[in-house]
């Protein structure tokens, strides 16, 4: 009876050791910024689904929906860096997919430069232990044929949409000047971006829209791009570039 007992606890202490850690090994931390909006909300989703904590952060987190034993939601502001430092410390990743317009609608100031600032300051602040990031861009930052979409654009300079464009495009210089920053910004396709459904393949490009066969924009579901950013949370395949993704 004491040799049955043992072999059972034997067993147990086994299968902690082989199975329970490798989960929990597996299972990251992840901040997301924006996980009140469209495309935070689906990573949260994605990322609960495959087994990962989520810290969802909002100005107003009464209004992150959805509950979850992985899920816990937190007050913060993306622009602010001693909040940030609170809420990323110990994380394993940062996802930063906020969008907004900043003061004059000029790109410096806008929410996503603004953001992209702000994790710098926070992840140079922790040092070795600072989370990667992963910051979702904007569509007119690839190019075509080499030629950068925001030039063939023509945004009106002062107007919202010129500001919150050329703010993705900031975003990422200041990324690219870094070169203590485990940094990946995901570009999705612009105008190509639609609700759909999780197929989970793609194909993965850098600073060049990807097109169809007849040379279109080729199109991705938002629920693949959350597939997209928690493989790359997984996977950290594309640490200091920016990837786009598109099927
Ligand atoms: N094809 C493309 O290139 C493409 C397509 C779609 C989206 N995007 C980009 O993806 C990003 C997300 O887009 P979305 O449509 O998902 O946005 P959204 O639905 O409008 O959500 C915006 C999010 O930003 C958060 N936010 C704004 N200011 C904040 C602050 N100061 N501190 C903390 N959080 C703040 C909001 O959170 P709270 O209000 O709860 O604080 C909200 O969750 C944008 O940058 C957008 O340009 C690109």
């Amino acid at each position: 009876m004491r040799r049955q007992t043992f072999a059972a606890i034997f067993a147990a202490a086994l299968y902690c050791l082989f199975v329970g850690p490798t989960f929990a090994a597996d299972q990251s931390t992840i901040v997301i910024y924006g996980a009140t909006g469209k495309l935070g909300g689906k990573i949260a989703t994605e990322a609960l689904n495959r087994g990962h904590k989520v810290i969802g952060v909002s100005r107003d987190p009464s209004t992150l929906n959805g509950a979850h034993a992985n899920l816990s939601a937190v007050a913060g502001d993306v622009t602010n860096v001693n909040s940030m430092l609170e809420i990323i410390v110990g994380a394993d990743v940062v996802v930063i997919a906020v969008a907004g317009i900043g003061a004059d609608n000029t790109p410096k100031n806008s929410i996503v430069n603004q953001a992209a600032l702000t994790f710098i300051q926070a992840a140079r602040g922790l040092g070795a232990s600072a989370p990667r990031v992963i910051q979702i861009g904007g569509g007119t930052t690839l190019r075509r044929n080499g030629v950068l979409g925001l030039e063939s654009a023509n945004l009106e300079e002062g107007s919202s949409l010129h500001g919150r464009m050329w703010g993705h495009w900031v975003a990422l210089q200041n990324y690219r000047a870094t070169t203590d920053i485990r940094w990946t910004v995901l570009t999705p396709p612009p105008s190509a971006l639609i609700p759909g459904e999780r197929t989970g393949v793609y194909r993965l490009g850098t600073d060049e829209l990807l097109l169809t066969e007849d040379g279109a924009v080729a199109p991705l579901s938002e629920e693949d791009l959350a597939a997209v950013v928690i493989d790359e949370v997984e996977n950290a395949r594309s640490i200091g570039q920016r990837i786009t993704a598109a099927y």
